[in-house]
């Protein structure tokens, strides 16, 4: 039985009460399938939005997840939010590295590295973004380039977290504009990232999670998931409609169990 996570990365959208009806709707979704345990869903609403979505799926099999943290647990940190202020929140994964904060507030692999650090000690699950440029892409520098976000972001990280953490690979070219990587595109990375990390992990590597994002809808869902070394997808656009996101955890529930 192959598992699948299933998780929405809601980003800047959704208000308290807008949250809360997005959740309730997902919930809907996920009573309907019944997914099996060998398929996990997450929803990631902005820190905002975390209070009033824990209260939907309170008690459910839906984990809930933040987008961001900070590497230390408390202290002058200006508008940062501890690790163990999310866990306590109650977020059992963090979305760590994700493009938009590599690009937008200039996160780098070293930046990551320590959240990922500050993530692991207080308990929650890092899902690690990863990803090329079309620039890099077009200058086949796609896997030098994932090979330093996984060394750098990863230094240090132990055999033991190894085994917690998720990788999301999302090529930047295919977030948020409708062109997905190619099945066998996100199949040659994800085989690569799955390689990079067993050079250093070993056998973990096999185990690691590695999710694809960028442009996951319900069309492209299932010959984007049954690549074998695809394990599930981080989902934007498409996570923020109960039936979109739906339409993609059923794919994932139908690969499981065939
Ligand atoms: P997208 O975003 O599905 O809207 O392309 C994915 C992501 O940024 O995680």
């Amino acid at each position: 039985m192959r598992s699948y996570i299933i998780a929405g990365n809601w980003k800047m959208y959704t208000t308290p009460v807008e949250a809360a009806t997005l959740a309730s709707a997902i919930l809907e979704q996920h009573e309907r399938l019944q997914p099996p345990h060998s398929v996990k869903t997450i929803i990631c609403p902005p820190y905002t939005s975390l209070y009033a979505a824990r209260e939907v799926i309170a008690g459910t099999r839906i984990c809930l997840g933040a987008q961001n943290c900070h590497y230390e647990n408390k202290g002058a940190f200006t508008g940062e939010v501890a690790p163990m202020m999310l866990k306590a929140s109650g977020c059992s994964y963090v979305i760590l590295g994700h493009s938009e904060r590599r690009q937008y507030c200039g996160e780098t692999n070293a930046l990551v590295n320590k959240k990922i650090h500050g993530a692991l000690r207080d308990g929650l699950i890092p899902i690690y973004c990863v990803g090329e440029t079309l620039i890099e892409r077009q200058n086949n520098q796609t896997l030098d380039i994932i090979r330093v976000q996984l060394v750098d972001g990863l230094k240090d990280v132990s055999l033991h977290s190894a085994e917690q953490l998720v990788i999301a690979y999302e090529p930047v070219w295919a977030i948020g504009t409708g062109l997905a990587a190619t099945p066998s595109q996100a199949q040659e990375v994800h085989s690569a990232i799955r390689a990079i990390l067993s050079e250093v992990w070993k056998e973990y590597g096999a185990r690691v999670r590695i999710l694809y994002g960028g442009s996951l809808k319900p069309e492209n869902a299932e010959e984007i998931f049954t690549m074998p070394d695809v394990d599930g997808g981080l989902i934007g656009g498409a996570s923020l409609q109960a039936e979109s996101f739906g339409a993609i955890l059923a794919v994932a529930c139908h690969l499981a169990v065939q």
